[in-house]
């Protein structure tokens, strides 16, 4: 069985990947995540949506233990988070994530920023290293330029180059935190294309964005956050078109604008 055909299977039996159960955290006074409850099933595509400082990105980096919490539980794949050492290196290969900013290596080539965690964290040889790095960098559309460095590419094609990167670790999940904001318009669809392509390829991701055309295409369910707690989740057709709460009509109303 492919790793594919396993993950469509996963997906239509509706196992659960990552569950967080009544997570809560602070920043001094502020409560910046509230009782959030949420299941990601294998497969599945949840857009997170919602107003700045609303908590999306705490809530990604829970996930990956960039940020720890208070009290709650996050479990991937059934185990709880681990605190430290090998075990949360391999968490963090397990998820991985894709920021705003593309954080690459600025003195490393493109290939060797892809490479370096599977050889570092993974004990992968170098040449099996190079060899899938190629196929990923294939399929971003960036083995033409595996040799140079971050600089010299574009916005959008380091980005891709990240994604890429991230994959290289064969993770269980990808996380997506805003991934096309800091990009020139014309560079933010090459960037979606590639995440609609892993998205229908049956990764789980978790993806903040308010790409609506992203959400549209690719997402199973919309959660939408307010103030530190999940305000409404749906489908995004009825997420987008019938929206429950006054917070989500409003939040709407002020993006549909732009
Ligand atoms: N390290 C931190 N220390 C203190 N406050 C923080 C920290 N990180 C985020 N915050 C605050 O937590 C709230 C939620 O932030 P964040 O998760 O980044 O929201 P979003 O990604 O939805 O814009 C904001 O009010 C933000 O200022
Ligand atoms: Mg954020």
């Amino acid at each position: 069985m492919t790793v594919q055909q396993d993950r469509e299977i996963n997906a239509a039996t509706g196992q659960p990947l990552v569950v967080l159960e009544k997570v809560n955290k602070h920043f001094g006074a502020l409560h910046v995540l509230q009782d959030i409850d949420l299941s990601i099933k294998r497969g599945e595509v949840v857009v997170v949506i919602g107003p700045s400082g609303s908590g999306k990105s705490t809530l990604c980096r829970a996930i990956n233990r960039l940020e720890t919490i208070d009290d709650g539980s996050i479990t991937l794949d059934g185990q709880p988070l681990p605190a430290e050492g090998k075990a949360l290196a391999n968490l963090r290969a397990e998820v991985g994530m894709v920021f705003q900013s593309f954080n690459l290596f600025a003195h490393k080539t493109i290939l060797e920023n892809v490479t370096l965690g599977p050889i570092k964290v993974r004990g992968v040889k170098k040449a099996d290293a190079d060899k899938r790095a190629m196929e990923l960098l294939e399929r971003v559309g960036i083995a033409h330029q595996a040799e140079k460095y971050p600089a010299q590419l574009s916005g959008g094609q380091q980005q891709r180059v990240a994604i890429a990167r991230a994959l290289a670790m064969d993770p269980k999940v990808m996380l997506f935190d805003e991934p096309t904001s800091a990009l020139d318009p014309e560079m933010i669809k090459e960037v979606l294309d590639v995440m609609v392509e892993l998205a229908e390829q049956g990764m789980t991701m978790v993806v903040v964005t308010h790409e609506m055309g992203f959400a549209r295409t690719a997402a199973h369910r919309v959660v939408f956050m307010d103030a530190g707690a999940i305000a409404e989740e749906n489908t995004p057709h009825e997420f987008f078109t019938n929206p429950r709460t006054e917070r989500a009509q409003d939040f709407l109303g002020k993006i549909l604008k732009h």
